[in-house]
């Protein structure tokens, strides 16, 4: 026997749980499809069990896609400051971090707790556990088969994320789904994900551990925030923002002296003479980084016997140092997938497919990636609750 809905939600994650608890409390009557045992995991696990739920800086230029201007309605309609004020509403404690990135006090758990309680308001019905078996669609309705039952419904939401973090339930179904409706994916790939070395670059894993604060840059775009060296190459929320932007065979810059201003190697020269390069970045840089920095210049001597041409030379070295990262860590590690759905065939008001009237995507699956710092969830919170307006 078929029970029929008003909309069927694939993947009870960040936007799934969001839209279904939308929809369900403006009267529609909803059911939220997962294969997982237990809704939210990347929730529960993100910001290090404390969930950067949202940041307050949220705009559509923190965002990537290939369609730049897609997520600005999205976003202006369901703002940071809506997000908080659920968060507040349920007295979870917060507080902001850095740069406008904001964290529960507690747990994340919160933060599904609290999805799941408003679900029930709406009464969402839940089938966790629930691997999607087949989606047929025709006659204005989209047929769903699950493991243990067949539901339809006039409305079908993917849900179901990108393919980071396979270990977790992820997959790349939401892809082959949205081919087969005919809309266009945009090649998946890792982001938010911390960069290998090999070759010449090798020498740096011996830093393995070291962090600092650096300006580093891929593909025309720059962050400051802190690098760290791993035994695989390099890491840290600035790696992380700039492996987004980084494609193959292109260069990384890092200024590992973002606070210098120009000319300080040479001012070094005229107040510390008998110093040398190797002394000048001791007081400046973590010391394993220093020696294998002036290791690498080899400028060897008191500063005194060194020409300013080579000094402002190697400052230059030191504020655009680059290298070629061989590769990424890939899905395994990636916070996020950038790609996806092809926003192309999408309506940017309702996340839903324009050839496909009742097929709607949301959230990591559709090409929006968000910076580092809770912008992801605010997308996965605005395009739930863009869905969840129109179903
Ligand atoms: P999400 O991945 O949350 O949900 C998809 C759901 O679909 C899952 O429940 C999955 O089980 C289900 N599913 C998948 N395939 C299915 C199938 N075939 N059938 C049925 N169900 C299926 N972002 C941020 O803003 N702040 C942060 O602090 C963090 N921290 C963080 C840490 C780590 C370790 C990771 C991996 C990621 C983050 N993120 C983050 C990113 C954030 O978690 C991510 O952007 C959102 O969870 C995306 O929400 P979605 O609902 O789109 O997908």
């Amino acid at each position: 026997m078929t029970t029929q809905y008003d909309a069927i939600v694939l993947g009870a994650g960040a936007a799934g749980l969001m839209c279904a608890a939308v929809a369900g409390q403006r009267g529609r009557r909803v059911l939220l499809i997962d294969h997982a045992d237990e809704a939210g995991k990347k929730i529960v696990i993100s910001g290090g069990g404390r969930c950067n739920f949202t940041n307050v800086r949220a705009g559509h230029d923190r965002y990537f896609s290939s369609n730049p201007h897609f997520a600005k309605s999205a976003l202006s309609r369901y703002m940071a400051q809506d997000f908080i004020a659920m968060i507040d509403r349920y007295g979870i404690a917060w507080h902001e971090k850095t740069l406008g990135q904001l964290f529960c006090d507690g747990s994340s758990r919160q933060v599904v707790a609290m999805l799941l309680e408003e679900c029930a308001k709406g009464a969402v019905e839940l089938a966790l556990g629930s691997g999607v078996q087949s989606v047929e669609h025709g006659d204005g309705l989209f047929r769903v088969a699950c493991r243990d039952r067949l539901v339809s419904a006039p409305a079908l939401v993917i849900a179901t994320g990108g393919p980071s973090i396979p270990k977790m339930g992820a997959t790349g179904f939401a892809y082959d789904l949205a081919r087969r409706f005919g809309l266009k994916v945009v090649e998946p790939r890792p982001a938010l994900v911390p960069l290998t070395l090999g070759g010449d670059e090798t020498l740096f894993r011996s830093l393995t551990g070291v962090a600092c604060d650096v300006i580093a840059g891929a593909g025309g775009t720059t962050f400051r925030e802190a690098a760290l060296f791993t035994h695989k190459g390099l890491s840290g929320p600035a790696i992380l923002q700039v492996s987004s932007y980084w494609r193959h065979g292109e260069p990384v810059s890092i200024n590992f002296l973002p606070s210098g201003e120009p000319g300080w190697l040479v001012e070094q020269k005229r107040s510390r003479p008998r110093g040398t390069v190797r002394s000048v970045l001791g007081a400046m840089l973590p010391d394993r980084l220093s020696a294998v920095l002036s290791e690498r210049i080899g400028l060897d001597g008191e500063l005194a016997n060194l020409p300013d041409r080579k000094l402002s030379e190697t400052e230059r070295q030191l504020s655009n140092w680059r290298f070629i990262p061989n590769g990424t860590e890939g899905f395994a590690k990636a916070e996020v997938t950038g790609g996806g759905i092809s926003t192309d065939g999408l309506s940017s008001q309702t996340m839903e497919a324009r050839r496909v009237p009742g097929l709607y995507a949301i959230g990591e699956a559709v090409d929006v990636t968000g910076w580092l710092g809770g912008y992801n969830f605010q997308w996965a919170w605005a395009s739930g609750w863009a869905a969840g307006q129109a179903l």
